[in-house]
């Protein structure tokens, strides 16, 4: 299942984000040939997350002894040992990573199936909900696409794809780009915080 966990514009080249999907930790980061990367948020030297450390062009350097990873997780270099080959066993757990449609994807179970594709569009908010997406989904109509967590709808006119992860029980963030051209940020936004406010009081649609 390809599971949306970030806005692509919230990741720029040379920046690190802890995410948090089902009680899983991650780190979504990217270098500098833009790819977005997503891992396990855990250094394999002594269990540093990541997320902390700092991106090197197209390496990720963990900030506690400086071991550094490169796309794919395989470890190049450790400072304390420079002359030293590292053996490839010595990875960060890297998982599969997607974007389209200004979403970046991960498929935790390496199903490898091919990653969806949406349509370009402007992105909104990642938003948070203290419901669950059976609620949100209710009110927000849509059927969901085969194989990934997002549906394609229309709220307030305006037509959006909604994406989302579940962080932890009762919590969900919802990652949405709206697929109209124009000026629709605002009104999309009124929408979605309507949105959530009847999702959390458990309103039905
Ligand atoms: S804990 Fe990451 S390099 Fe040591």
């Amino acid at each position: 299942m390809w599971v949306p966990i970030a806005l692509s514009r919230d990741i720029p080249r040379g920046v690190t984000r802890a995410v948090h999907l089902e009680g899983q930790e991650l780190v979504i980061w990217r270098g500098e040939s833009g790819s977005a990367q997503v891992w396990e948020d855990r250094c394999p030297h002594r269990g540093m997350r990541l997320s902390l450390g700092f991106v090197r062009g197209d390496s990720l350097n963990c900030l506690y002894h400086g071991w550094e990873y490169g796309a794919g997780g395989s470890c190049a270099k450790i400072p304390a040992h420079p002359d030293l080959t590292v053996p490839p066993t010595i990875k960060a757990n890297a998982f599969s990573a997607a974007e389209t449609g200004g979403l970046i994807l991960v498929d935790l179970a390496r199903a490898v199936g091919p990653p969806p594709v949406f349509l370009a569009g402007r992105p909104i908010a990642s938003l948070a909900i203290m419901s669950d997406i059976g609620t949100v989904l209710a009110l927000a109509g849509g059927l969901p696409e085969a194989g990934v967590q997002a549906v394609e709808t229309e709220l307030d006119g305006v037509r959006l794809t909604i994406g989302w992860h579940v962080p932890g029980p009762g919590k969900l963030m919802l990652h949405v780009v709206a697929v109209d051209p124009g000026n629709v940020e605002s009104r999309a936004l009124v929408a979605l915080h309507r949105l959530r406010a009847q999702a959390e009081a458990g309103v039905a649609a």
